[in-house]
């Protein structure tokens, strides 16, 4: 691909990694221009990262040979993709805050490009109120996130989140932010993983469910040019690159977090979602007592795929449920559609191994047909479902590149 990122360094001792992340860039045939903060110069030196970009570095908004021969208007524009890495604690505030007093700065508030930042920072500046205040206000204007990671830090025994994510993660996050995919521009949202609902704070009610098909499709998506947005429960699975991850435990979360995605132009309601919770959950442990067995009163969680189903301005245009059958899964299905209200149904016979497994076999069933696609990995399965969710909401080929 000919495309050109501008790669903003900010100034942490993930800056190291940054001199990586352009080498990896290039070997995908992404040409880089590099600007360096104050204090990222302190870190790396504007020498390497040029040797390694190829091109001179851009470090002062007020040196006359620099802002006359490009300029920060002209850095801001001449390009696909805004990289900031490591985006610092105080890049972030800055960005968030529309100040333009650096270089780096003034170019992400001249930009009409997509910015991605990849945070990196101590992980109690990471939680603090100020930075997620700021985080959140950098996502609602458009700016994607990937990492931090969680890990040990540059502090000697500091662990939590706050670590840059690994350069390979960027540049893949990187690299799909920059395909003309087919479903480039479109917002979409993938539920996965089980939902855990408490009975005392030890003890819960869950649902087998490893999350892998979800996380999949996640990643399809987004590489197939898709804003994914994955809530997913409680798994073992990492997130993929380019896709914003919102953890939930509870289905009341899920739904929350669901509906705050909105708008969406494809839902894909993967998760195993508890069909009950404890009406309430007890405060403490429930002791083993002689007074017999204890008795768990169930309440019904809300039916998120019914919920985003439901016809209005804010449905998405297209809804996708899952249903795991054990028999007759093509009529359990279609009664699915129905009393759901979703559009279509991936339905796949889990009498066999698939819980967990690394294949799936599925129908795919809409109102009007069902295809039977036959044994694949969870991948392939994503792949094609990517395919098909482009092919409806790009109607022939409009839009598709
Ligand atoms: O009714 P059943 O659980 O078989 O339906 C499965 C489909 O509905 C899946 O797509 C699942 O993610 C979704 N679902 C949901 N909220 C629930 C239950 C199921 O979104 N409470």
């Amino acid at each position: 691909m000919s495309k050109r990122v501008l790669l903003i360094i900010g100034g942490g001792i993930a800056a190291y990694k940054s001199l990586d992340l352009i080498r990896r860039l290039k070997e995908r045939g992404v040409s880089v221009r590099v600007v360096m903060t104050a204090a990222a110069q302190r870190f790396a030196t504007p020498l390497a990262a040029g040797a390694l970009a190829g091109e001179r570095v851009f470090t002062d908004l007020f040196d006359e040979s620099q802002e006359f021969d490009v300029g920060h208007i002209r850095l801001a524009r001449e390009c696909d993709l805004i990289v900031v890495a490591p985006a610092t604690a105080d890049l972030m505030a800055k960005a968030a805050q529309g100040l333009a007093n650096d270089l780096a700065s003034a170019i992400l508030l001249a930009t009409d490009k997509p910015v991605l930042m990849a945070p990196a920072m101590n992980p109690r500046m990471w939680d603090h109120p100020a930075t997620q205040r700021n985080l959140a206000t950098l996502r609602a204007d458009g700016a994607r996130m990937v990492g931090p990671n969680e890990g040990e830090m540059a502090e000697r025994g500091e662990r939590g989140v706050g670590r840059m994510a690994e350069p390979e993660q960027i540049r893949d996050a990187a690299v799909a932010l920059l395909t003309d995919g087919p479903l480039k521009g479109k917002r979409a949202l993938v539920t996965a993983g089980p939902t855990l609902e408490a009975i005392d704070p030890v003890r819960f009610i869950s649902n087998r469910s490893s999350g892998k098909q979800g996380y999949a499709i996640a990643a399809a998506l987004a590489q197939a040019g898709a804003e994914v947005t994955l809530v997913t429960g409680p798994t073992a699975l990492t997130p993929p690159a380019g896709v914003r991850a919102i953890h939930v435990e509870t289905a009341a979360e899920m739904l929350a977090a669901s509906q705050a995605a909105l708008p969406l132009d494809v839902a894909v309601m993967v998760a195993a979602v508890a069909d009950w919770r404890p009406a309430q959950a007890a405060r403490q442990k429930i002791k083993k007592n002689k007074t017999g067995l204890p008795t768990i009163e169930l309440v019904e969680n809300p039916d998120i795929l019914a919920s985003l189903s439901k016809p209005g301005k804010s449905r998405p245009r297209l809804v996708i449920g899952f249903a795991a059958e054990t028999d007759a899964v093509e009529e359990h299905a279609r009664a699915k559609i129905a009393k759901k209200g979703c559009d279509w149904i991936v339905a796949n016979d889990v009498s066999g191994d698939v819980m967990g497994g690394a294949d799936n076999q599925v129908l795919l069933i809409s109102k009007d047909g069902a295809q039977s696609w036959p044994r694949m990995a969870k991948e392939q399965v994503a792949q094609r479902l990517t395919a098909e969710i482009a092919k409806a909401l790009n109607p022939k080929g409009r839009g598709r590149k």
